[in-house]
């Protein structure tokens, strides 16, 4: 039976009854329904627009269509043609009259609007929760890797000398501005739809401040019609889960590089690679490789969205039931990377000779022995010049800078001297980059303790 019998008296064709039909995905935010009805409805008593004793029927009912569904007692009745008309008609075929009087002063488009904002606050407190602890994980890696010179790279190129700890950190700060989109984008979404009704608000003396302030809003939205016709929040929310798969996608991206032989800089434990059906040598970094690929998803996800949205004239629009699977999709997708993700790092094997091996190859202290003159007063254009013509010299031969004979340094400039080798020594350079921000073991400790102060308050803010 639909909500809306009367005006339209024919039965619905069966056609229409599915492609309407929204029960199949908005299901998942049957318990939303049920708290903000219960929201609703008390409010409803308190300000004399029912019965106190209907809006305890009410709320004794929803109750207990809570308790059945989640016992399993109660299956959730798939030809209702949304989670809004199953708990309404399951109520008022369990309490009867006082079921009919629920909806007073309200529409499914507020009704709507507020299930979705309350289910998203829910969702991102969990993608939340989960990018704080791999924050952590991150954070503990690089806590026993401050020593492991590797090289740092631009342009795919061995660079200059950083450590493992370093580039760790890196992705756990783009982390934390994740976390503080999300933030931003819930503490914006956090205001009450409820009582906008269907675009005009209502004719009933009701107290949008309290069923605001009973589902833990801060306030109310304060205009009807956006706030029926407003989803910037789940556009915002999908954005910043776009650009939290992007760095995901970025990380998995050089794990995948990593585990190559070509780097073998880290080995991912056998319990999260997989093997090949014809190559019995084969260890694949599937989910660094999944985690990528659902980054598309995630953004299609946005473009989706934001797409819907282009066009809408004010209010409500059937279109926008479209907003669901989208957004649904997207934190469901996160949510599985960051699972997955989380612990394929955590427990993979970090092996620091095969970095420090690398490091050694690609002259990444030509800038340190530049340096090293410029300390000795030549002015560092020269010097970069100098060791530039060194490093050619280098490479015509099969040498490295190590290699390179003390005579020949000095040939080439007359402030070299014997502790030069020790200057770009790979540990030396990483050692002497303390600038703040840089790869030297105080440096990166500074950063430890930085994220270590933000997980403690991020981890406070969300209780
Ligand atoms: N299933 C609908 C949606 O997700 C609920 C709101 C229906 N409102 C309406 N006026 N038909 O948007």
């Amino acid at each position: 039976m639909k909500l809306w019998t009367g005006r339209i008296s024919k039965h619905a064709d069966q056609r229409l009854d599915d492609f309407n039909s929204s029960i199949a995905f908005d299901s998942r935010m049957l318990e939303e329904d049920i708290r903000g009805s219960m929201a609703h409805a008390a409010m409803l008593g308190a300000c004399g627009i029912i019965s106190q004793a209907d809006a305890d029927a009410i709320a004794a009912g929803l109750e207990g269509i809570l308790a059945d569904v989640k016992s399993g007692a109660l299956p959730i009745d798939m030809q209702a043609e949304d989670v809004h008309t199953f708990v309404e008609q399951t109520l008022t075929a369990r309490i009867g009259d006082a079921g009919k009087r629920l909806h007073t002063g309200r529409s499914r488009n507020d009704q709507v609007a507020l299930d979705f904002r309350l289910h998203l606050r829910g969702e991102t407190a969990r993608v939340r929760a989960a990018t704080l602890a791999l924050i952590k994980v991150l954070t503990d890696k690089a806590a026993q890797y401050t020593d492991a010179v590797m090289p740092g790279y631009t342009h795919m190129q061995r660079a200059q000398p950083v450590t493992f700890a370093h580039h760790l950190l890196a992705y756990a700060f783009m982390f934390t501005r994740d976390v503080g989109r999300l933030d931003d984008a819930a503490r914006r979404m956090n205001r009450s739809p409820l009582g906008c009704g269907a675009l005009a608000g209502t004719t009933y003396p009701i107290d949008r401040a309290q069923t605001a302030a009973a589902l833990g809003f801060d306030g109310i939205v304060q205009n009807s019609m956006d706030g029926v016709s407003d989803r910037d929040f789940a556009i915002e929310l999908v954005s910043a889960l776009s650009v939290l798969m992007m760095h995901l996608s970025r990380f998995c991206e050089e794990i995948i590089l990593w585990c190559s032989w070509e780097f073998k800089f880290v080995e991912l434990d056998d319990a999260f690679s997989t093997g090949s059906s014809i190559m019995p040598q084969k260890k694949n970094p599937d989910i660094a490789e999944l985690v990528r690929g659902k980054t598309g998803r995630v953004y299609g996800d946005l473009t989706a969205l934001l797409t819907l949205m282009k066009g809408l004239p004010l209010a409500y629009n059937k279109d926008m039931q479209e907003d669901k699977e989208a957004a649904f999709d997207a934190f469901d997708t996160v949510l599985a990377c960051l699972e997955a993700f989380t612990p394929m790092v955590e427990t993979m094997r970090v092996l620091p000779d095969n970095m420090r091996r690398a490091a050694a190859r690609g002259f990444i202290n030509a800038t340190d022995c530049a340096d090293y003159l410029t300390r000795r007063g030549v002015p560092f254009r020269d010097a970069y010049k100098i060791t530039g013509q060194l490093v050619a010299g280098c490479v015509a031969r099969g040498l490295t800078l190590e290699e390179l004979p003390l005579a020949e340094y000095q040939a080439a400039c007359p402030q070299f001297e014997a502790d030069v080798y020790d200057a770009i020594r790979l540990e030396t350079c990483a050692a002497l980059r303390r600038s703040a921000g840089g790869p030297a073991k105080e440096s990166v400790e500074a950063q430890l303790a930085e994220l270590r102060a933000f997980l403690s308050c991020a981890d406070k803010a969300g209780k």
